[in-house]
């Protein structure tokens, strides 16, 4: 089960947050530096910001409104204020297309 074409892996550009809606659901997507492209959620768990408009330094994305770091990889905040953790998608690459099923996260342990 691929979900939903949310971009094609070219069109990302590396180190840049993408907002996107599948299902009614805000994700923020991330191509890294190695290539990888990461999915979590794009709502701050302290405010209703848009994480995608923040900052991106190695594998998190930061809230810009008060610089709570998200980890992409699990979700959780590095740093206060924000403590909840995010949502993380599962992201399918399909033919250069990014597949991403909102009902689908991360099992992060
Ligand atoms: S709204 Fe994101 S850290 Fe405050």
């Amino acid at each position: 089960m691929a979900g939903s074409r949310v971009a094609s892996v070219a069109e990302l550009v590396e180190n840049q947050a993408t907002r996107v809606v599948v299902d009614g659901v805000p994700i923020a997507i991330v191509k890294d530096s190695a290539g990888d492209i990461h999915a979590i959620g794009d709502t701050c768990t302290h405010g209703e910001i848009s994480l995608a408009e923040g900052f991106i330094e190695g594998e998190t994305l930061e809230c810009w409104a008060h610089g709570s770091q998200f980890s992409l990889l699990t979700g959780k905040p590095l740093n206060l204020p924000a403590y909840e953790p995010v949502p993380v998608f599962q992201v399918e690459v399909i033919d250069g297309d990014v597949y991403i099923d909102p009902t689908v996260t991360k099992e992060i342990h």
